[in-house]
């Protein structure tokens, strides 16, 4: 029983209100070290979660994002496998319907007429490489090489190879090394960036295109930071140049650029003040400049059928940029 009352007494002890003894330090220097450290905590809560985080302001990062895209610009090429050629964007755009990551080509090298036959391996195959007949397994594939060896090693003929002879696409593409890039002036397209953003929690949707009444203004305007900032129409020599990259240097390997959208809104301020902001960046970058791995080049071919019913085949190694379309955001209010 007793030990009831004391744990009834310790409760209703929670209930008793009690005052703090206080020590007055009269002591300036600990006062005003106080008074300095409320002031912090306040300024800190004003100062930066209330005026420059907008802590109060309810957010939204879940943006949805569809990208557009179009490339205007044509250029001709002289090259002694392909005679002349004019390229459009039909032509130089992978793939040509207006994804948000494109590739166009700067540089290529065309193996022109390829027919299936019997011809030597390309010497850069290690592979395909042979001092005798022994070293060509026939019926074999070459590895890493472009057909299935006969079995003959050619090397005693005129146009020895020191390669073996393979049934494939003939003749093999040759060694090549770019020097400069054939597309030169790629630097001069133009890329039309449409970008429609939607960020369903304040139903608020809009798109990177200036609305403008003026027709005229999509036709003539080009991005620049300054003076056309809502100008969704950028030329490709003018975003390597913005990502700290000469166009020529890179087009002659290739390369990969990064063209980020960014939407930081704040609602409040109303509708017409929402813009996106753009940067850019070189993505195939590395600590040190000239790495093997840089530059980017693929290969696709096109096939086509003689009158006289024989299929032939012209490959492209094609080397270029890829622009990858990066879009980001978040609104407030
Ligand atoms: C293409 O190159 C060849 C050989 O270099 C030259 O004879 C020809 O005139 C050139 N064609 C054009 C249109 O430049
Ligand atoms: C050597 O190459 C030439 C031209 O590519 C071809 O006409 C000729 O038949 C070849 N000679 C032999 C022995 O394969
Ligand atoms: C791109 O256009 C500019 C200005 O119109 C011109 O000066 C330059 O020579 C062009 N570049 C190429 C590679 O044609
Ligand atoms: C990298 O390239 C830049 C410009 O092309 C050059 O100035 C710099 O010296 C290079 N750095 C190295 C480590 O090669």
């Amino acid at each position: 029983a007793e030990s009831l009352t004391a744990l009834i007494a310790r409760f209703l002890s929670l209930c008793d209100y009690k005052t703090e003894k206080y020590i007055v330090a009269k002591n300036k220097k600990v006062g005003v070290l106080y008074r300095l450290i409320q002031l912090t905590i306040i300024g800190y809560i004003i100062g930066w979660v209330f005026l420059s985080k907008k802590g109060y302001q309810e957010t939204d990062e879940s943006i949805q994002s569809s990208v557009i895209t179009k490339l205007k610009g044509v250029s001709v090429t002289n090259t002694s496998e392909s005679g002349v050629v004019v390229w459009g964007p039909e032509d130089y755009v992978i793939p040509p319907q207006g994804e948000g990551v494109l590739f166009v080509v700067t540089n290529f090298l065309e193996t022109p007429n390829q027919q299936l036959g019997y011809c030597a391996e390309s010497s850069k195959v290690v592979d395909g490489r042979c001092r005798s007949d022994a070293d060509c397994r026939g019926g074999h594939t070459v590895v890493a090489g472009n057909g299935l060896m006969s079995g003959r090693c050619i090397v005693s003929d005129v146009n020895s190879t020191g390669t073996c002879e393979i049934y494939g696409w003939c003749p093999v593409e040759k060694k090549f090394k770019p020097q400069r890039a054939l597309l030169a002036n790629a630097e001069n397209f133009t890329i039309y960036i449409k970008n429609f953003i939607q960020f369903p929690k304040f139903s608020f949707s809009k798109s990177n295109v200036l609305e403008t009444s003026d027709e005229s203004y999509l036709k003539s305007c080009r991005y620049d930071e300054q003076i056309h900032p809502y100008c969704p129409i950028f030329e490709l020599g003018d975003i390597t140049r913005r990502a700290g990259y000469n166009f020529q240097d890179m087009a002659v390997y290739g390369g990969s650029v990064g063209i980020m959208i960014d939407w930081d809104c704040d609602l409040d301020k109303g509708y017409s003040q929402c813009h996106p902001q753009y940067y850019f960046t070189r993505l195939d970058t590395t600590a040190c400049n000239r790495s093997v791995a840089m530059g980017f080049n693929f290969r696709h071919t096109r096939y086509f059928k003689h009158h006289t019913g024989e299929i032939h085949r012209s490959l492209f190694k094609v080397y270029g940029v890829r622009f990858n379309i990066m879009v980001h955001g978040k609104v407030g209010t």
